[in-house]
């Protein structure tokens, strides 16, 4: 650490298929200087995220004096209308039942910072002579807890690229985003940040695809990290479509290559209440002139850059050459 010259981030994980394609990414990038990883809980408990995350820094061969601090291990507040949360706040149908496609990857000795993940989130932005992005791609507890604990952090975010979120309907509901969805008091609290936001949303997330083709010889690779990107990209595969996403991954390309980005400034706010739209991201498209009669007009929502289309096939090749 310290060596490299490309734009300095840290990521925020639930390791997690697509977070794990991501790390890969995130440690090959010459464009990128990883500072630090912290974990959450999302699609799976806070123990095998982080167990997943240091196995997966290995494969990528990332420096061992990284730091990976653990946070989070349930949102803020428990969800008010599921009857079984622990069923249903995870997504191990989606990761595998280890969160990590079932690879049985070495155990990591890579050591875990002693600090909870907000004081090493405090610790390096502080720290650093240059600012920050930061790239949440889980439900984001550890953020909002960061910003209310020590929001003198803030002047030391350059950005926040977060995945999260949806234009147009969710994933884990009709309405809600999963990562939203988890924690959407914490994601209330991100959005209304005084930092620039990128939201990488659903409209964008599925759109970066490696073909199955590509992805196979991926995984006959001797490059460790393109290996295990072939591995996870296979489980992840879609057959009708012989081609699976890079998901999380996206939105670390987004930091590498934002101009492969179309963003629009709108105004997003967060559902917090609905029994059916809970997590919903609610992003406002109209016209100033439309919204004169909006009885919510005196309670401005925060604008984030919001991801409305993606050049996919330059991410994808991105993420293929930089992990292979
Ligand atoms: C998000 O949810 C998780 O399952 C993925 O890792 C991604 O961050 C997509 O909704
Ligand atoms: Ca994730």
């Amino acid at each position: 650490m310290g060596l490299q010259s490309g734009r300095p981030v840290v990521l925020d994980v639930d390791t997690g298929v697509d977070d794990a394609l991501a790390l890969l990414l995130a440690v090959n990038s010459p464009d990128l200087d990883l500072r630090g990883v912290t974990c959450v809980a999302g699609n799976t408990g806070l123990e095998p995220v982080v167990q997943n995350t240091l196995r997966v820094l290995d494969v990528a061969g990332a420096p061992l004096d990284l730091p990976v601090a653990a946070g989070a291990r349930r949102p803020l507040l428990d969800p008010p209308h599921i009857a079984e949360p622990a069923a249903t706040q995870t997504a191990e149908h989606v990761h595998g039942a280890d969160g990590l496609a079932d690879l049985g990857l070495p155990e990591s000795t890579r050591p875990l910072d002693r600090r909870p993940a907000v004081q090493l989130l405090r610790d390096l932005l502080l720290g650093s002579d240059t600012p920050v992005t930061l790239v949440p791609l889980a439900p984001m507890t550890n953020i909002a807890l960061l910003l209310r604990t020590y929001p003198e952090v803030q002047e030391k975010i350059e950005r926040i690229v977060l995945m999260g979120g949806a234009v147009n309907g969710g994933n884990v509901t009709a309405a809600a985003e999963f990562n939203v969805f988890a924690d959407p008091e914490a994601a209330a609290v991100v959005f209304g940040a005084d930092v620039p936001i990128t939201m990488y949303g659903l409209d964008v997330f599925y759109s970066v695809r490696v073909s199955e083709t590509e992805a196979t010889a991926m995984a006959a690779s001797d490059v460790p990290s393109a290996r295990l990107a072939g591995q996870l990209l296979l489980f992840r595969m879609n057959g009708e479509l012989g081609s699976a996403e890079i998901g999380d991954a996206g939105a670390v390309a987004a930091v590498i290559a934002p101009d492969g980005l179309t963003t629009e400034a709108l105004p997003v706010r967060v559902e917090l209440e609905g029994r059916y739209t809970r997590g919903c991201t609610v992003v406002d498209r109209r016209a100033e002139s439309d919204k004169d009669w909006d009885p919510h007009r005196g309670f401005p929502a925060p604008v984030l850059d919001v991801a409305l289309g993606v050049d996919a096939i330059r991410y994808a090749k991105l993420f293929v050459e930089t992990v292979s």
